[in-house]
């Protein structure tokens, strides 16, 4: 670990894109990258089915959970705040943190929950959020299966027992997988939160299904026996019953659409996704099969491509310089290996607007990497998480070609180390005002106790 920390330092970090240029070229890297960044500025159609939705540039905030709503669920002055900054930034689609569809699926008592008491709350800060921008805003609903939390207390709801997640998760041990009679009443509690999501004025609802929450693990239910586990067909049996249900209720004219983690990178039979014989290998043979077929029954439109969970093994959706552990590859391969899967799916499924990911690690390069993946048919859009929380302006800089060094994300996992204190969490390094004070309170003094 500590060789490959130097050999980082030294070798693989870069300060100008002709350095980039020089790493890529010499290891091989699938990162494109082009000096003209006007691709950025490209508009892109959204079909929905009754509307097609224009975006105004090819620019997109990723969902990015703040952990700062209040115990019934409603966005706080921060939340507010946060997405407010989201609309000012320039970026042409955005798109809301993770939003339980039940009490008991919520990773904290402070991540947001749609419901029909507090579903006013959301409606105002949408219409705050579009007296300043017109990019649909997508609302993400979820439901947190193994890292659901109350009360400060965990009570994991997992679809199968999983030993290579429960060597980093030994809390997990012993508990024993969800009935199929929970599950058979999931998707009525998605429909009903799709339902308040759009009396909220969200464009369109995200169904998420990745990083290894409820139903990215009924993906991997290969062990799982029943109705829910096993087979393709039964382990894709949540998800299409959910899609059924919230394409009964969703107007046509709004966005059906999935934050969707194309592989797990954790051996079979523990991740979907992954290379039987070579866990390192993704395979997309079932999200692409999976994906055309929500296209095809249910009119899934967009999707914002992710792999990993940030909880097992974070370096894969999100390269850092800094985080929980030393990363055991170089940053970079991990920003080749997500745009090379987006690539892949977008090369299959053309009709399927794909926002891709993976380009916040790349700092002050990044509207070179962005505009040249665009250009290359990686994605659609690029989607930009960390560096949304840093530089308030940052779609707007990229576009006008004045995007600044100096206040780009540094990837320095202070935003994470916030969320794993359970802490509300922002940008304490470039949002100082608001972060640091919680930073220094939540992290570090509680570090000292
Ligand atoms: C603090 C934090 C909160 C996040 N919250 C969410 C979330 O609510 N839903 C989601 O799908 N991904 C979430 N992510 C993952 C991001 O959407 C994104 O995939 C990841 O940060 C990689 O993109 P980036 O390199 O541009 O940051 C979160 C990431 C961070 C660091
Ligand atoms: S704390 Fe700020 S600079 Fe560090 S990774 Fe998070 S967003 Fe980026």
């Amino acid at each position: 670990m500590f060789a490959y920390e130097m050999k980082n330092a030294n070798t693989y970090n870069f300060s100008s894109l002709g350095e980039l240029e020089a790493i890529v070229a010499r290891e091989g890297y699938d990162i494109p990258i082009s000096r003209d960044t006007s691709s950025l500025s490209r508009t892109v159609d959204i079909d929905a089915g009754e509307k097609v939705y224009t975006l105004k540039n090819s620019i997109s905030v990723h969902p990015m959970e703040g952990f700062d709503g209040e115990e019934d669920g409603s966005p706080s002055d921060l939340t507010r705040r946060r997405y407010l900054r989201f609309a000012a930034s320039g970026a042409a689609l955005l798109w809301s943190e993770a939003i339980a569809v039940v009490p008991e699926g919520r990773t904290s008592d402070h991540q947001l929950m749609i419901t029909p008491e507090n579903v006013d709350k959301y409606a105002e800060m949408i219409a705050e959020v579009k007296k300043i921008t017109d990019a649909p805003i997508i609302a993400q609903l979820t439901h947190s299966g193994r890292f659901s939390k109350n009360k400060f207390t965990p009570h994991p709801i997992i679809m199968q027992q999983n030993t290579e997640i429960e060597k980093v998760r030994p809390q997990d041990v012993g508990t024993p997988p969800v009935s199929d009679e929970y599950l058979d009443q999931l998707h009525a509690r998605y429909a009903e939160a799709a339902v308040l999501a759009v009396r909220a004025g969200f464009d369109g609802v995200d169904i998420k299904i990745c990083h290894q929450y409820l139903l990215s693990e009924a993906l991997s239910s290969f062990l799982r026996e029943g109705k829910y586990g096993g087979s393709y067909e039964n382990r894709t049996r949540l998800i299409k019953d959910i899609f059924t249900a919230v394409r009964a209720y969703l107007p046509k004219d709004k966005i059906l659409a999935s934050r969707f983690g194309v592989s797990d990178m954790l051996p079979y039979p523990y991740g979907y996704g992954t290379d039987k014989g070579d866990a390192a290998k993704f395979d997309l043979t079932e999200a692409k099969r999976l994906l055309s077929e929500l296209m095809d029954e249910f009119g899934l439109s967009l999707i914002d491509m992710t792999m990993g969970s940030p909880y097992i093994a974070p370096h894969i959706n999100r390269p850092y310089n800094k985080g929980g552990y030393v990363a055991p590859e170089p940053p970079l391969a991990g920003v080749s290996r997500l745009l090379s899967a987006a690539k892949e799916i977008k090369t299959a499924l053309q009709a399927l607007t794909v926002v891709g990911t993976g380009y916040s690690y790349l700092r002050e390069c990044s509207p070179n990497v962005a505009s040249a993946a665009l250009d290359g048919g990686y994605c659609d859009v690029v989607g930009f998480g960390r560096m949304a929380f840093a530089y308030d302006t940052f779609a707007k800089d990229m576009l006008a070609g004045k995007f600044n060094s100096a206040k780009t994300c540094i990837t320095c996992s202070k935003c994470t180390e916030l969320m794993r204190h359970g802490s509300v969490t922002g940008c304490p390094i470039r949002d100082q005002e608001i972060y640091l004070p919680i930073y220094r309170k939540n992290v570090m003094e509680a570090d000292k106790k």
